[in-house]
């Protein structure tokens, strides 16, 4: 809460990132501000080390260079559960290293991790973080992401958030961010599934009192990262309306993304450069465009870019390389199922069969299971 008259945090809040990559540190040092009371610390893996040692180096196109030094930083998620562990010993020089969880628990947790239910249940991972005043915000790609935490946290407030930006971890604690800073927000209820079963316009009681502190949240933080963190672009939404984003922008990430992999390698504007990879990608995105109405009740509004829109930006965005491409590439796993297993799961419940996504599903599906067996008999 702020102090009358000021939008200075009477209390101070504490929000943890989990998930230090490129998404998570970008959006992380735009809400860190220890002036305001509000403090950001984030939960490292891999990149521990340097960012426990140096921060995270920003090179930004849209806020210059400069430096975050988080309030804290832990190697793990068990690390930043509060009152369960010591403060880590440490030799590392970044004060962010010795600092403990905050003791009464955290005000927003952010994830900011690939979207893999395949391959760990975050959820359950970020459960022992989760307290009465906790929010948990999902900042990633594709759809249905929200259920597992929705399920596992019934009561707590859920901030589903889509984001158009290009951002890469270029080496351990260096971030660069090459374009854009869209970050579109908004309450997450008990998903369209729920509102469908009531057969209204959304929210049981209980929803809309989730709903309802999902919104605040949602504000709260919009608000933070456009007066504070100077973005010009985060913006809040409905329930409806946030899905709405997620089910629109699967027509550019389900299109280009699984194609870059399945065509050897081709960057969206290079796919399109091809008269059948073209059909294809327009392909996929009427199939989105048409099981929308049946998942999300209403057609995509007019003012969301048509397919021909989107292939026609795409073609001016020479040499963009799709991250599930440089997944694929560095031997990383695949965000399939939040991207067309999700998607061709949910739109067949609602009565809408996805051929294509299906197809590019099951093909990419079992690539990912050869490649993986093959480096299991490596290893042997
Ligand atoms: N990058 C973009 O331009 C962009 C644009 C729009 C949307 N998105 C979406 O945003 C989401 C995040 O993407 P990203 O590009 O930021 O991915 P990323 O750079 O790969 O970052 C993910 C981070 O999460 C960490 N992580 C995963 N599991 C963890 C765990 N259990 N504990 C602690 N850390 C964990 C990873 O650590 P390790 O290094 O140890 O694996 C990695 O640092 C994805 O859904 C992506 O599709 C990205």
């Amino acid at each position: 809460m702020a102090s009358p008259g000021s939008s200075r945090q009477t209390k101070p809040v504490h929000i943890l990132f989990v998930g230090a990559g490129a998404v998570g540190c970008f959006y992380a040092s735009r809400l860190h501000h220890p002036s305001e009371n509000i403090f950001v610390s984030l939960t490292a893996r891999s990149n521990y080390e340097a960012i426990a040692t140096s921060g995270v180096t920003l090179e930004t196109r849209s806020f210059g260079n400069y430096t975050f030094i988080p309030y804290a930083v832990f190697p793990s998620i068990s690390a930043a559960v509060p009152n369960s562990s010591p403060p880590p010993s440490t030799t590392l020089t970044n004060p962010a290293s010795s600092k403990a969880p905050p003791e009464d628990g955290w005000d927003y947790i952010i994830v900011t991790t690939k979207a893999l239910p395949d391959r760990s249940d975050d959820a359950a991972l970020i459960a022992p973080l989760v307290s009465s005043k906790s929010c948990v915000v999902l900042i990633q790609n594709g759809v249905g992401v929200e259920d597992p935490y929705r399920k596992r946290f019934p009561q707590t407030p859920i901030v589903s958030a889509v984001t158009v930006i290009s951002a890469e971890q270029i080496r351990d604690g260096v971030v660069r961010q090459n374009r854009w800073t869209r970050i579109s927000l908004g309450p997450y209820g008990s998903g369209l599934e729920g509102r469908r079963s009531r057969n209204g316009d959304g929210d049981g009681e209980e929803a809309s009192e989730v709903v309802r502190r999902g919104g605040e949240r949602t504000a709260e933080l919009a608000r933070w990262w456009t007066e504070l963190g100077g973005l010009r672009d985060a913006e809040t939404h409905t329930e409806l309306e946030l899905q709405t984003i997620r089910w629109h922008k699967l027509c550019i990430n389900a299109a280009f993304n699984p194609t870059a992999v399945l065509s050897g390698g081709r960057g969206n504007a290079e796919q399109l450069e091809d008269g059948e990879l073209r059909r294809h990608a327009l392909g996929v995105m009427d199939e989105v465009w048409r099981a929308a109405p049946a998942v999300l009740g209403k057609p995509f509004p007019a003012h969301l870019a048509s397919p021909e829109r989107i292939v026609r930006s795409t073609e001016r965005n020479a040499g963009a390389r799709p991250s599930m491409l440089l997944d694929w590439e560095a031997g990383r796993p695949l965000e399939l199922e939040v991207i067309l297993g999700n998607p061709v799961r949910i739109a067949r419940a609602a009565g809408v069969e996805m051929p294509r996504l299906q197809s590019l599903y099951a093909l990419l599906r079992s690539m990912q299971a050869a490649r993986e067996r093959k480096k299991g008999r490596e290893k042997l």
